[in-house]
């Protein structure tokens, strides 16, 4: 939790070559004549037509306020992708780069510095050589021009380029951006105006998210008032992406519309528009958190044959490799913008916390990051309990716990598991991830939105030591019947507010999943967006082989999955812990 961006970029092996060239030639002007400017334009090659650009601009001249144009013409066929620190634009050779409302002044001998990710066609382009500020040619500062090559590596990479520098944790120091949909459906319940100003998660659940639908904004939409709600600072804002070809194989309440096979589709249709719009220049100095494919790589760990668990859908997904393929093609697409901060879904530890689940997900994980052109550089770090119910802390009983000389993960909740919450599951997971391979510095997020379980039901203290079960089942924080049960949990509450840096490897506590959003309907509905009902989310199912046969625990008169759901929000908030 310690790296800059500059060398997260450096550590990913990322740097092919970097040309370094300085403009600025001697300069006799009359005394009080405008002296302008100067401009150190540097560019870094990474191979396959990429390169990223730094541009700083340093004022030589009389203060400059109210804003500022810089201007360049490129010498070969260079074309701007997207930038930052300025609006960026481009007609022909010639671009333009105009300050942005925070940046415009520019004092006597003030810097600043800007960038752009951009494509060349050609071989061995050269650099720009002259450039103007508000018309003045930056002809300041006499410092030789230097071209240096230097190959450091060469490991070849669609990760992301130079810039301003993913920060170790994009949560600390930024505001969060709040999405007015869900705001004004919390806001108009009875006692929701105590939480309708928290950032939730936007989730992209289907192609025609990208554009909006009835229920919500489109993307554009989103990320415009995120812009606005930034007025200027620092702001993530999180979004959800889920649409994978085969969605959810193992239930059916979460189905998408993708087929199995559609991967194509999902390059063409869902990732690439959304990887273009999140790239808008617009939009480089915003903070944009992705949660990568929820439930996906876990299910291709556990409900896969040989095991009791197999679903044959999920058989299918790990046959035709398009989970894999498509978590790839995401994070290197979302990754190759410098200001997206990709998480992968981990599951939570109720599911991926026993030790054959545990490092084969890492592994699975690792393969992901790296397949489709992707590399471990385009993931930031990884996210536990997205949409789930798993506790933060368990208060009252640890996994080193035993009664009567029988460990507690002897007991018929834990079950071997290792983890008895989601705070250790998320801490453990990031140094096992770190083994596969993963940087040194991912960091975690873990999904708080409905895990508070407050209320009258919650333990004040641990249970009796009469017995392992006695024990665990009457100091567990979590009150769920089983810890597979994931539709709709009775008893649930608000969990901890979305918080910075909380603990130790953990980037932030989210609301990643909208609080008052189904997980899916209690039975069929029929609907255009491929999503079925899953008896999990039926109050009378008796369970099967994921949660040991056991009731659901649903909530009845559920609606669709995402779905505004009243009475569960109502539940939510009066099971609040901490409470409202
Ligand atoms: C479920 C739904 C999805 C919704 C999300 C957030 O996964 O399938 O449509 O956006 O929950 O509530």
């Amino acid at each position: 939790m310690k790296l800059n961006g500059q060398r997260r970029w450096a550590a990913a092996g990322v740097v092919v070559a970097t040309a370094v060239a300085t403009f600025g030639v001697a300069m006799s002007a009359p005394a009080g004549a405008a002296p302008g400017c100067r401009v150190d334009y540097k560019a870094n090659s990474w191979g396959g037509g990429g390169f990223g650009a730094s541009v700083k601009i340093t004022n030589l001249g009389d203060a400059v306020s109210g804003g500022w144009t810089l201007k360049f013409t490129f010498p070969g066929s260079q074309r701007v992708a997207q930038g930052w620190n300025a609006t960026w634009s481009q007609s022909g050779a010639d671009v333009t780069a105009t300050s942005l409302s925070w940046n415009g002044n520019l004092g006597t001998g003030a810097s600043i510095d800007l960038g752009f990710n951009g494509s060349n066609a050609g071989a061995n382009d050269a650099n720009p050589s002259a450039f103007t500020l508000n018309g003045t040619l930056c002809t300041g500062d006499t410092v030789p021009t230097t071209t240096t090559t230097t190959t450091t590596t060469t490991t070849t990479s669609n990760g992301p380029g130079p810039g301003p520098g993913r920060v170790d944790n994009p949560y600390v120091g930024a505001k969060q951006y709040v999405n007015p949909d869900w705001a004004a459906k919390a806001a108009a319940e009875p006692g929701g105006s105590r939480i309708a100003n928290q950032p939730t998660g936007v989730w992209m659940d289907r192609i025609a998210a990208i554009n909006g639908t009835v229920d919500s904004r489109g993307l554009v939409g989103h990320l415009d008032e995120a812009v606005r709600q930034a007025a200027g600072s620092p702001l993530v804002i999180q979004v959800v992406i889920y649409n994978l070809p085969g969605r959810d194989c193992s239930a059916l309440a979460s189905n998408g519309e993708l087929k199995p096979t559609e991967i194509d589709k999902y390059k063409t249709d869902y990732i690439d528009p959304i990887a273009a719009i999140f790239a808008r220049p617009e939009y480089a100095n915003l903070r944009i958190v992705t949660t990568v494919e929820i439930d996906s790589l876990p299910n291709l760990i556990t409900n896969v044959s040989p095991r009791p668990t197999a679903v044959p859908a999920c058989d299918v997904m790990k046959a035709n490799g398009n989970y894999v393929t498509g978590v790839g093609y995401a994070l290197a697409k979302l990754g190759a913008v410098p200001n997206v901060y990709n998480y992968l879904d981990i599951g939570h530890h109720g599911w991926i916390g026993w030790d054959d689940n545990f490092g084969p997900t890492a592994e699975l994980l690792y393969q992901a990051a790296n397949a489709s052109g992707s590399t471990k550089a385009n993931v930031h770090g990884f996210i536990a309990n997205t949409a789930n119910y798993g506790a933060l802390r368990e208060l009252y009983f640890k996994i080193e716990d035993s009664v009567g000389g029988t460990s507690v993960r002897q007991s018929k909740w834990v079950d071997w598991n290792r983890y008895v919450d989601e705070l250790s599951y998320a801490q453990a997971f990031r140094q096992r991830a770190v083994l596969a391979g993963f940087d040194a510095n991912v960091g975690m997020l873990i999904d708080t939105s409905r895990n508070g379980w407050g209320g009258s039901a919650r333990p004040t203290g641990p249970g009796p030591t009469t017995g392992v079960d006695a024990y665990v089942n009457g100091g567990r924080i979590d009150r769920r019947i089983h810890l597979g049960n994931w539709c709709n949990q009775s008893g649930a509450g608000l969990g901890e507010r979305p918080k910075a840096a909380p603990e130790p490897g953990i980037d932030a506590y989210v609301w990643m999943k909208p609080p008052g959003e189904s997980d899916g309907a209690s039975e069929e509905i029929p609907n255009n967006e491929g999503k079925g009902a899953d008896k999990m989310c039926d109050p009378a199912y008796t369970g099967n082989v994921r949660n040991g046969n056991n009731m659901s625990g649903a909530l009845p008169k559920a609606p669709l999955s995402g779905k505004w759901f009243s009475a569960q929000f109502q539940e939510l908030m009066r099971n609040a812990y901490p409470a409202l």
